[in-house]
Protein backbone atom coordinates (compact mmCIF):
# COMPACT_ATOMS: atom_id res chain seq x y z
CA UNK A 1 0.00 0.00 0.00
CA UNK A 2 3.14 2.00 0.79
CA UNK A 3 4.39 1.26 -2.61
CA UNK A 4 1.27 1.71 -4.44
CA UNK A 5 -0.67 4.68 -2.57
CA UNK A 6 2.33 6.56 -2.26
CA UNK A 7 0.97 8.75 0.54
CA UNK A 8 2.75 11.63 2.27
CA UNK A 9 2.25 11.04 5.49
CA UNK A 10 1.10 7.77 7.78
CA UNK A 11 -0.25 7.30 11.35
CA UNK A 12 -0.26 4.05 12.56
CA UNK A 13 -2.67 2.73 15.46
CA UNK A 14 -0.65 -0.23 17.36
CA UNK A 15 3.01 -0.46 16.85
CA UNK A 16 4.77 -3.20 18.64
CA UNK A 17 7.70 -3.96 17.89
CA UNK A 18 7.80 -1.40 14.83
CA UNK A 19 7.62 -4.18 11.89
CA UNK A 20 4.75 -2.44 10.07
CA UNK A 21 6.08 1.31 10.97
CA UNK A 22 9.33 -0.08 8.99
CA UNK A 23 7.31 0.35 5.54
CA UNK A 24 6.83 4.26 5.90
CA UNK A 25 9.19 6.57 4.33
CA UNK A 26 6.93 9.75 5.06
CA UNK A 27 6.34 11.80 7.86
CA UNK A 28 4.38 9.97 10.19
CA UNK A 29 2.89 9.44 13.53
CA UNK A 30 2.47 6.18 15.74
CA UNK A 31 0.52 5.41 18.87
CA UNK A 32 0.88 2.78 20.68
CA UNK A 33 0.50 2.31 24.61
CA UNK A 34 3.47 0.27 25.55
CA UNK A 35 5.92 -0.13 21.81
CA UNK A 36 9.44 -1.95 22.29
CA UNK A 37 10.56 -0.73 19.02
CA UNK A 38 13.42 -3.41 17.77
CA UNK A 39 12.91 -2.86 13.85
CA UNK A 40 14.90 -0.30 11.51
CA UNK A 41 12.76 2.50 11.27
CA UNK A 42 12.91 5.08 7.47
CA UNK A 43 10.91 7.46 8.44
CA UNK A 44 10.24 10.76 10.57
CA UNK A 45 7.97 9.82 13.44
CA UNK A 46 6.52 11.14 16.52
CA UNK A 47 6.12 7.92 18.65
CA UNK A 48 3.65 8.43 21.21
CA UNK A 49 3.36 6.44 24.04
CA UNK A 50 -0.30 6.64 24.55
CA UNK A 51 -3.87 5.04 24.22
CA UNK A 52 -5.27 6.20 20.84
CA UNK A 53 -8.11 7.16 22.51
CA UNK A 54 -5.68 9.74 24.80
CA UNK A 55 -3.98 10.65 21.84
CA UNK A 56 -7.00 12.12 19.93
CA UNK A 57 -8.00 13.73 23.19
CA UNK A 58 -5.19 16.39 22.35
CA UNK A 59 -6.03 19.24 20.91
CA UNK A 60 -3.87 19.01 17.98
CA UNK A 61 -3.02 15.29 17.25
CA UNK A 62 -1.43 16.13 14.23
CA UNK A 63 0.48 18.58 15.12
CA UNK A 64 3.94 16.36 14.32
CA UNK A 65 2.59 16.53 10.41
CA UNK A 66 1.64 20.58 10.03
CA UNK A 67 5.43 21.11 11.87
CA UNK A 68 7.79 18.30 11.37
CA UNK A 69 9.99 17.65 7.79
CA UNK A 70 7.34 17.16 5.92
CA UNK A 71 5.54 18.66 2.24
CA UNK A 72 2.60 20.82 4.70
CA UNK A 73 5.59 22.41 6.15
CA UNK A 74 6.81 23.33 2.34
CA UNK A 75 3.33 24.48 1.26
CA UNK A 76 3.21 26.49 4.74
CA UNK A 77 5.94 28.48 3.89
CA UNK A 78 3.97 29.76 0.65
CA UNK A 79 1.04 30.08 2.22
CA UNK A 80 1.03 32.01 5.85
CA UNK A 81 -2.63 31.55 6.17
CA UNK A 82 -1.32 27.25 6.26
CA UNK A 83 1.49 28.20 8.29
CA UNK A 84 -0.68 29.75 11.62
CA UNK A 85 -3.59 26.86 11.60
CA UNK A 86 -2.38 24.40 9.03
CA UNK A 87 -4.74 21.78 8.53
CA UNK A 88 -2.69 18.24 7.70
CA UNK A 89 -5.20 15.78 6.42
CA UNK A 90 -3.96 11.79 7.13
CA UNK A 91 -3.27 10.09 3.89
CA UNK A 92 -2.52 6.32 4.39
CA UNK A 93 -3.89 5.15 8.15
CA UNK A 94 -3.47 1.84 9.45
CA UNK A 95 -5.81 0.41 12.71
CA UNK A 96 -3.96 -2.31 14.93
CA UNK A 97 -4.31 -1.39 18.21
CA UNK A 98 -6.83 -3.02 20.79
CA UNK A 99 -8.37 -5.70 19.37
CA UNK A 100 -11.76 -5.16 20.24
CA UNK A 101 -14.73 -3.97 18.46
CA UNK A 102 -15.54 -0.50 20.44
CA UNK A 103 -12.01 0.52 20.24
CA UNK A 104 -11.30 -0.18 16.72
CA UNK A 105 -14.26 1.80 15.86
CA UNK A 106 -13.53 4.18 17.96
CA UNK A 107 -10.24 4.55 16.34
CA UNK A 108 -11.82 4.65 12.74
CA UNK A 109 -14.22 7.51 13.64
CA UNK A 110 -11.26 9.78 14.97
CA UNK A 111 -9.68 8.75 12.25
CA UNK A 112 -11.83 10.01 9.72
CA UNK A 113 -12.21 13.44 10.85
CA UNK A 114 -8.76 13.73 10.04
CA UNK A 115 -8.47 11.93 6.54
CA UNK A 116 -10.27 13.05 3.04
CA UNK A 117 -12.34 11.29 0.93
CA UNK A 118 -9.01 10.46 -1.22
CA UNK A 119 -7.36 8.82 1.78
CA UNK A 120 -7.22 4.89 2.67
CA UNK A 121 -7.73 3.83 5.88
CA UNK A 122 -6.85 -0.08 6.79
CA UNK A 123 -8.04 -2.17 9.59
CA UNK A 124 -6.06 -5.07 10.79
CA UNK A 125 -7.24 -8.48 11.75
CA UNK A 126 -10.73 -8.11 10.35
CA UNK A 127 -10.99 -11.95 9.20
CA UNK A 128 -10.55 -14.15 12.17
CA UNK A 129 -9.79 -17.60 10.73
CA UNK A 130 -12.29 -18.93 13.40
CA UNK A 131 -14.46 -18.13 16.33
CA UNK A 132 -11.47 -18.66 19.26
CA UNK A 133 -9.47 -16.32 17.05
CA UNK A 134 -12.60 -13.73 17.35
CA UNK A 135 -13.21 -13.65 21.26
CA UNK A 136 -12.99 -10.43 23.27
CA UNK A 137 -11.62 -12.40 25.83
CA UNK A 138 -8.23 -13.48 24.54
CA UNK A 139 -7.17 -17.36 24.71
CA UNK A 140 -5.34 -17.58 21.69
CA UNK A 141 -1.66 -17.11 20.52
CA UNK A 142 -3.03 -15.44 17.20
CA UNK A 143 -5.81 -13.37 18.25
CA UNK A 144 -7.77 -10.95 16.27
CA UNK A 145 -10.51 -10.22 19.06
CA UNK A 146 -13.91 -8.82 17.32
CA UNK A 147 -13.17 -5.97 15.66
CA UNK A 148 -14.36 -7.56 12.01
CA UNK A 149 -17.76 -6.37 13.62
CA UNK A 150 -16.06 -2.88 12.50
CA UNK A 151 -16.36 -3.21 8.85
CA UNK A 152 -20.51 -4.98 9.18
CA UNK A 153 -20.49 -1.13 10.92
CA UNK A 154 -19.39 0.78 8.43
CA UNK A 155 -21.28 -1.45 5.51
CA UNK A 156 -24.45 -0.75 7.40
CA UNK A 157 -24.23 3.10 9.04
CA UNK A 158 -22.07 4.36 6.57
CA UNK A 159 -23.02 3.03 2.73
CA UNK A 160 -21.58 6.27 1.64
CA UNK A 161 -17.78 4.43 2.16
CA UNK A 162 -16.25 1.84 0.13
CA UNK A 163 -15.63 -1.09 2.39
CA UNK A 164 -13.07 -3.54 0.84
CA UNK A 165 -12.21 -6.88 2.37
CA UNK A 166 -8.49 -7.77 1.13
CA UNK A 167 -7.32 -11.59 2.05
CA UNK A 168 -3.87 -11.08 3.31
CA UNK A 169 -2.23 -13.62 5.62
CA UNK A 170 -2.82 -14.58 8.52
CA UNK A 171 -5.91 -12.78 9.25
CA UNK A 172 -6.76 -10.38 6.32
CA UNK A 173 -6.90 -6.61 6.59
CA UNK A 174 -9.95 -4.16 5.41
CA UNK A 175 -9.48 -0.93 3.58
CA UNK A 176 -11.87 2.11 3.89
CA UNK A 177 -12.25 4.21 0.80
CA UNK A 178 -14.13 8.07 0.77
CA UNK A 179 -14.11 8.82 4.39
CA UNK A 180 -15.83 12.10 5.21
CA UNK A 181 -15.25 13.71 7.88
CA UNK A 182 -18.10 15.86 7.75
CA UNK A 183 -20.42 12.86 8.44
CA UNK A 184 -21.55 12.21 12.20
CA UNK A 185 -23.65 9.40 11.76
CA UNK A 186 -21.32 7.02 13.54
CA UNK A 187 -20.63 9.72 16.52
CA UNK A 188 -24.77 10.35 16.65
CA UNK A 189 -25.51 6.04 16.50
CA UNK A 190 -22.45 5.06 19.07
CA UNK A 191 -23.85 4.38 21.80
CA UNK A 192 -26.77 2.34 19.99
CA UNK A 193 -24.09 0.38 18.20
CA UNK A 194 -21.96 -0.11 21.25
CA UNK A 195 -25.00 -1.81 22.85
CA UNK A 196 -25.77 -4.05 19.91
CA UNK A 197 -22.75 -5.06 19.21
CA UNK A 198 -20.65 -5.83 22.00
CA UNK A 199 -21.91 -9.26 23.04
CA UNK A 200 -20.15 -12.14 24.87
CA UNK A 201 -17.79 -14.47 23.98
CA UNK A 202 -18.51 -16.74 21.84
CA UNK A 203 -18.86 -14.55 18.97
CA UNK A 204 -21.41 -15.38 16.37
CA UNK A 205 -18.13 -14.77 13.60
CA UNK A 206 -20.39 -14.49 10.31
CA UNK A 207 -19.59 -17.69 7.45
CA UNK A 208 -18.86 -14.61 4.75
CA UNK A 209 -15.90 -13.82 7.05
CA UNK A 210 -14.32 -17.09 8.08
CA UNK A 211 -14.44 -18.22 4.38
CA UNK A 212 -13.21 -14.46 3.11
CA UNK A 213 -16.11 -14.74 0.33
CA UNK A 214 -15.68 -11.21 -0.44
CA UNK A 215 -12.45 -10.74 0.40
CA UNK A 216 -9.98 -9.70 -2.92
CA UNK A 217 -6.46 -10.81 -3.05
CA UNK A 218 -4.64 -8.08 -2.39
CA UNK A 219 -2.05 -8.50 -5.50
CA UNK A 220 -5.26 -7.88 -7.42
CA UNK A 221 -6.09 -4.95 -5.20
CA UNK A 222 -2.24 -3.42 -5.13
CA UNK A 223 -2.47 -4.42 -9.19
CA UNK A 224 -5.64 -2.12 -10.49
CA UNK A 225 -5.59 0.35 -12.36
CA UNK A 226 -7.42 2.93 -10.14
CA UNK A 227 -4.27 3.86 -8.42
CA UNK A 228 -2.86 6.73 -10.42
CA UNK A 229 -6.40 8.06 -10.68
CA UNK A 230 -6.40 8.23 -7.03
CA UNK A 231 -3.37 9.60 -6.16
CA UNK A 232 -3.68 12.24 -8.75
CA UNK A 233 -7.00 13.54 -7.26
CA UNK A 234 -5.83 13.80 -3.72
CA UNK A 235 -2.41 15.25 -4.35
CA UNK A 236 -4.82 18.26 -6.79
CA UNK A 237 -7.23 18.23 -3.87
CA UNK A 238 -9.89 17.50 -6.05
CA UNK A 239 -13.58 17.80 -4.33
CA UNK A 240 -15.52 14.78 -3.12
CA UNK A 241 -17.81 14.22 -6.04
CA UNK A 242 -14.30 12.77 -7.77
CA UNK A 243 -15.22 10.14 -5.66
CA UNK A 244 -17.97 8.92 -7.65
CA UNK A 245 -16.14 7.88 -10.49
CA UNK A 246 -13.57 6.60 -8.48
CA UNK A 247 -15.50 4.36 -6.53
CA UNK A 248 -16.97 2.37 -9.72
CA UNK A 249 -13.31 2.18 -10.43
CA UNK A 250 -12.58 0.36 -7.26
CA UNK A 251 -15.49 -1.56 -7.33
CA UNK A 252 -14.72 -3.46 -10.82
CA UNK A 253 -11.80 -4.72 -8.30
CA UNK A 254 -13.42 -5.16 -4.96
CA UNK A 255 -16.75 -6.19 -5.92
C1 LIG B 1 -0.83 -6.40 16.94
S1 LIG B 1 0.18 -5.27 17.78
C2 LIG B 1 0.64 -4.11 16.50
C3 LIG B 1 1.54 -4.72 15.47
C4 LIG B 1 2.13 -3.77 14.47
N1 LIG B 1 1.15 -2.90 13.83
C5 LIG B 1 2.80 -4.57 13.36
O1 LIG B 1 2.10 -5.03 12.44
O2 LIG B 1 4.01 -4.75 13.41
C6 LIG B 1 -1.00 -4.38 18.71
C7 LIG B 1 -0.42 -3.25 19.53
O3 LIG B 1 -1.50 -2.44 19.96
C8 LIG B 1 -1.15 -1.83 21.17
N2 LIG B 1 -2.34 -1.33 21.84
C9 LIG B 1 -3.12 -1.96 22.76
N3 LIG B 1 -4.10 -1.14 23.17
C10 LIG B 1 -3.94 0.03 22.49
C11 LIG B 1 -4.64 1.26 22.48
N4 LIG B 1 -5.71 1.45 23.26
N5 LIG B 1 -4.20 2.25 21.67
C12 LIG B 1 -3.11 2.05 20.87
N6 LIG B 1 -2.41 0.90 20.84
C13 LIG B 1 -2.82 -0.10 21.64
C14 LIG B 1 -0.42 -2.93 21.93
O4 LIG B 1 0.44 -2.38 22.90
C15 LIG B 1 0.30 -3.68 20.82
O5 LIG B 1 1.65 -3.31 20.75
Amino acid sequence: MHRVYRPRNYLEIGVNDGRSLALSRVPSIAVDPAFKVVTSISCDVHLVKQTSDAFFARKDPLLHLRTGRNPFRALARRDPLRALGGDPRLELAFIDGMHLFEFALRDFMNIEKHARWSSVIVLDDMMPRNVDEAARDRHTGAWTGDVYKVAEVLRRFRPDLLVAEVDTTPTGVVAVFGADPSNTVLTQKYDAIIEEYVTEDPQDVPDEILTRKRAVAPEALLGAGFWPALIRARNLNRPRSAFTDLRRQIERVTG
